[in-house]
């Protein structure tokens, strides 16, 4: 295969989640993840410099013996994943120019659900390769590796370097409870968490412990000796019971509520729809790693607060309603429109989707919401230890 050529290889998915499929938008339509996420940019600009410290600190693999392989959990198919590549592979290949000499050949895994549209990624990739003018560019082997990331993906000790950037905060599947009617943890009468009982929170809170349990478990296996794992993901900062609210949600609720009201949809299909997104505590994040102290040593685990655009206010300048509105709404839309379509149908969505826009207009525009307040996130990186082998 020529370098910079893409294939599609299905890993060795032994082990596949019940979960259900990702539904992000997908292509370059207007609710894509691809036009979505420079909002996640920013916040990725402002953690990644956190994994790129981590390749400085990683041992290198002796060029002779392979390919260095680099793999992105989660990658979606925008361009950002492709930004975070390149800048891994850049560090990687100076680190090899200045303390090696030879340099390995570099084999890039993108792994995502198999619903995701790596037709764009491919494109992306493929356009970004054809325009690179940047002398500092890396020439690497990139495959598309589909499946649910909380099962094995790869054969033992195979990848150096991983990472999954946004990518764990989505669950493998929704908990049966939270839809059953007759648990405790039933969460009918809201769409979101934010105003969700404590019985339904323990039981996203038990799944969400079993996901990072299975993704630890099959990295485990699949990390090579001191190779290096990088996560980042959205968190809260005390116990389960600490507050649960994103804009989203809140605002979510209000129009759904008001649909049902209106007629517009029943009761009970708003009360069956629930998030697949879960934000862990510290604490629950924690207790799994300390699960993984005979694999893995933490080299970091550190919580960090990200303000949207960087420098933050308390409220938004009426002047900016507008443009943080709609920057708002392409987030909304990019991760969760075809969720929301699969669920309420297109006409609803779309129903939705203009709806929400107003009101984050509003409620900007009149200082009841404000974009600028601080997100945590929690960055872990997690080096494996080196293996006793009997032979
Ligand atoms: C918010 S996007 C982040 C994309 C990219 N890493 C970035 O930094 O912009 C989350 C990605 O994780 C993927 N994802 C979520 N759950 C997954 C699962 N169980 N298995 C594989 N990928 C999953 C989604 O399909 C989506 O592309």
């Amino acid at each position: 295969m020529a370098i910079g050529e893409l294939c599609l290889s299905n890993g060795a998915v032994r082990k596949r989640s019940t979960g259900q499929d990702m539904f992000m938008g997908k292509g370059d339509r207007k609710d894509s993840y691809v036009r979505s996420n420079s909002q996640m940019q920013m916040i990725s600009n402002s953690l990644f410099p956190i994994f790129l410290e981590a390749v400085d600190a990683m041992r290198l693999p002796n060029p002779q013996l392979g390919p260095m392989t680099v793999a992105e959990f989660g990658s979606s198919s925008g361009q950002s994943s492709i930004d975070n590549v390149g800048a891994v592979l850049r560090r990687l290949k100076s680190r090899y120019d200045l303390e090696i000499g030879p340099e390995p050949e570099y084999q890039v895994f993108f792994q995502d659900m198999p619903s995701t549209d790596f037709n764009s990624r491919i494109k992306l990739l493929n356009e970004a390769i054809l325009s690179n003018e940047d002398t500092e560019a890396v020439d690497f082997f990139a495959a598309a590796v589909p499946g649910p990331l909380y099962g094995r993906l790869f054969p033992q000790s195979t990848l150096h370097f991983a990472f999954a950037t946004f990518a764990i905060n989505c669950l493998s599947r929704i908990p049966e409870s939270v839809s059953d009617r007759s648990s405790p943890a039933y969460n009918g009468g809201q769409t979101g968490l934010y105003r969700s009982s404590a019985a339904t929170m323990e039981a996203y809170s038990a799944q969400a412990k079993e996901d990072l349990l299975n993704f630890l478990a099959a990295r485990a296996e699949e990390m090579s000796d001191e190779g290096v794992l990088c996560l980042n993901f959205r968190c809260r900062d005390s116990g389960i019971s600490s507050p649960y609210s994103t804009a989203h949600e809140v605002i979510g609720d209000c129009i759904w509520d008001d649909f049902v009201d209106k007629g517009i949809i029943s009761a009970s299909t708003r009360d069956a729809f629930n998030p697949l997104h879960y934000w862990r505590t510290v604490q629950e994040v924690k207790e799994v790693l300390s699960n993984f102290s005979s694999e893995f040593h933490v080299e970091k685990q550190m919580q960090h607060q990200v303000h949207l655009p960087a420098g933050g206010h308390d409220v938004t300048p009426s002047d900016e309603a507008v443009p943080v509105s709609k920057s708002m709404l392409l987030v909304g839309r990019g991760v969760s429109s075809a969720l929301l379509r699969a669920h309420f149908g297109r006409e609803v969505t779309s129903l939705y989707l203009e709806r929400y826009e107003q009101v984050l207009m509003d409620r900007i525009g009149n200082h009841t919401l404000s974009y600028y307040q601080p997100i945590t996130w929690f960055v872990v990186v997690l080096v494996r230890k080196a293996r006793e082998y009997d032979f």
